[in-house]
């Protein structure tokens, strides 16, 4: 087992964890973040995307090790004070989602893209986008949405980054967690 440190979502964790556990495994199973889905465990869908250190991956091709004393943002920090993240209200307007499956990581992605290249064109959102898979197909509304946030998110940007989690009550920054007692406490789809 290796003790590692994290901070998810504004929350810093520290953990016993096996060497060969997946950060995706961590985060579900150790932390109940939930709202980050498994769609094949292969590195193909996307579906698991997160942020590291604001970059986005695909958190079944990360060792949780890996994430050791660096900061994760994924789909359930993004809201702020009960506001949605321009992305995530992009994604609501256009109708982005039709079963929802890969949307966290669809959001993720974007959220990773945008981070990168703050004005992209529809040719840079299908690439920027071509590792997250929607079993719907529902590609088109997708792309309008990212096209609709990326100002918004760049206007963000300006005062504060877009793939900051949102803040937590200082009282619980400190976290030692046991999957039990996390998985009581988050509300994120499964
Ligand atoms: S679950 Fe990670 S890419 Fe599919
Ligand atoms: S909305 Fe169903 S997989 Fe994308």
């Amino acid at each position: 087992m290796s003790q590692i440190s994290v901070e998810v979502d504004g929350v810093t964790y520290s953990d016993m964890v096996e060497p060969r556990t997946l950060l995706v495994q961590y985060l579900r199973e150790n932390l109940g973040k939930v709202g980050t889905v498994i769609g094949c465990d292969t590195s193909n869908c996307g579906s698991c995307t997160v942020l590291l250190d604001g970059r986005s991956v695909k958190s079944c091709s990360v060792l949780a090790v890996q994430a050791d004393g660096h900061k994760v943002t994924t789909i359930e920090g993004l809201a702020t004070d009960g506001q949605l993240h321009p992305v995530q209200k992009a994604f609501h307007n256009q109708h982005a989602l039709q079963c929802g499956f890969c949307t966290p990581g669809m959001i993720m992605a974007t959220c990773g893209l945008l981070g990168e290249n703050p004005s992209p064109t529809e040719e840079e959102v299908r690439e920027g986008l071509e590792g997250n898979l929607c079993r719907c197909t529902g590609y088109q509304n997708i792309v309008k949405a990212v096209l609709e946030a990326a100002p918004e998110v760049a206007q963000m940007s300006a005062g504060e980054s877009p793939v900051e989690p949102a803040t937590q009550p200082a009282g619980q920054r400190a976290h030692t967690t046991t999957g039990e007692a996390a998985a009581a406490s988050v509300g994120g789809a499964s």
